[in-house]
């Protein structure tokens, strides 16, 4: 085995590019990495290969062993097996300890009824049976790419680095009843039901609270408390919580219209911000935004469950999309993918050092100049392999 215990003691800085670790330490050291590779549809397969091959790089280099097994979803998943999300690849997944995923849907499944379409007959169903409630998304610029972000240098000298910590498995999403019926009237009424308990607002800012104190030691908690209940109970248990439990922490609260214009005039006032599961979905899209490129944003969603080695359950996936407009062309950018895979070994097999590793070369190759066409801003760009073989070249 390389150093791969040593990891899980890494002091956690205040500001770090990147994710911490929420787990103190590694119960035991890992030999095999069993996860399950859910690459789906148009450039998800051509990131997808780039991530294994990054990953494999470094298992050598580690000496651990990678046990990943390839799973149909999405419209792969439509195509060959008749639906988004095969059982196949469900009893996969329980096999597995995390689960890498890439990207599903696009143009070829899009005249499907909304309720069998990739994205939500894949995605969905997955988050909820492996309840998968915390979604954690890093809004990452490093400060030599400021030029891809559509906000003013001046605002965001230093690039930006902000957490968004969504709730993932309940809300608006999944609460009921969620039913289209004709009324008597002949009027067709719509409904989708906003539900939140108190002991879910509790679990996902359980993880705001180790993810804030481990950076900045500051938490915004992001809702609409002046018109919906939701929000109020979200609001009360929040400040009930941490007058109890955090006074370590800069706890504020801000309404999320409020919070959509502050992240578009001064980003880094934010350091950790939480918030319900439809306010995330849109927050953490503009936050993608202005962080440049989607193809180099990753994200996590962890589970309330553990893995078969005591670490949380997760799925791992960038948050770019299918791009189905470049796909099959090779210039898709891998490292969304790649660092995704950096976060898998973070927070399902523990490897904090191993990580960070990967975090670091990817930073290497692009701030050094290696980049694929969205982050080139005209200068010779490179493709998606050329990109990968760079970050491998700076694993060492
Ligand atoms: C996301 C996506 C999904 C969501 C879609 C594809 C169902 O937008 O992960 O942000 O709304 O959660
Ligand atoms: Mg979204």
């Amino acid at each position: 085995m390389g150093d791969i215990s040593v990891g899980m003691q890494t002091p956690l800085a205040t500001t770090r590019a990147d994710l911490p670790s929420l787990m103190p330490f590694m119960p035991h050291p890992i030999q095999t990495l069993k996860f399950a590779v859910l690459a789906g549809d148009y450039i998800g397969p051509e990131v997808m290969a780039e991530a294994l091959r990054v990953l494999k790089h470094v298992a050598q280099l580690e000496n651990f062993a990678l046990d990943a097994t390839a799973a149909d979803v999405g419209g792969a998943g439509i195509d060959h097996h008749g639906k988004a999300l095969p059982d196949s690849t469900v009893k996969l997944c329980e096999q597995s300890d995390a689960i890498l995923f890439g990207s599903v849907g696009g143009p070829k499944w899009e005249k499907l009824p909304p309720k069998e379409q990739p994205e939500r007959a894949a995605l969905l169903p997955l988050r909820k049976h492996f309840t998968l409630f915390a979604n954690l998304r890093p809004g990452l610029l490093y400060r030599e790419l400021t030029d891809a972000s559509p906000l003013k240098r001046e605002r965001i000298p230093d690039g930006i680095d902000i957490v968004c910590i969504r709730e993932l498995t309940g809300g608006v999403y999944f609460g009921l009843p969620k039913e289209t019926k004709t009324l008597p009237d002949g009027d067709i009424q719509a409904v989708d039901t906003m539900v939140y308990k108190k002991s879910e607002i509790e679990r996902i800012l359980q993880v705001a609270i180790t993810t804030a104190r481990a950076r900045k030691k500051k938490l915004c908690s992001v809702d609409k408390a002046n018109v919906l209940e939701t929000s109020v109970l979200w609001r009360k248990t929040v400040t009930d919580y941490c007058a109890k439990h955090t006074p370590d922490l800069a706890l504020t609260h801000m309404y999320v219209d409020n919070a959509a214009m502050q992240l578009a005039r001064d980003p880094n006032q934010f350091d950790v911000f939480v918030t319900e599961n439809m306010f995330g979905d849109i927050l953490s899209d503009e936050m993608a935004v202005i962080c440049g490129s989607l193809g180099m944003l990753s994200s996590a969603s962890l589970g309330a469950g553990k893995n078969s080695l005591g670490l949380p359950f997760g799925l791992y996936e960038p948050a770019g999309g299918t791009a189905p407009d470049i796909a099959g062309q090779g210039i898709a950018n891998p490292c969304a993918q790649i660092l995704s895979a950096a976060l898998m070994l973070r927070y399902s097999f523990g490897l904090e050092k191993t990580a960070q590793r990967i975090e670091a070369a990817v930073r290497q190759a692009v701030t050094s100049g290696t980049r694929t066409g969205d982050i080139a801003f005209g200068k010779p760009s490179v493709g998606t392999r050329a990109m990968a073989d760079a970050v491998i070249a700076n694993l060492g």
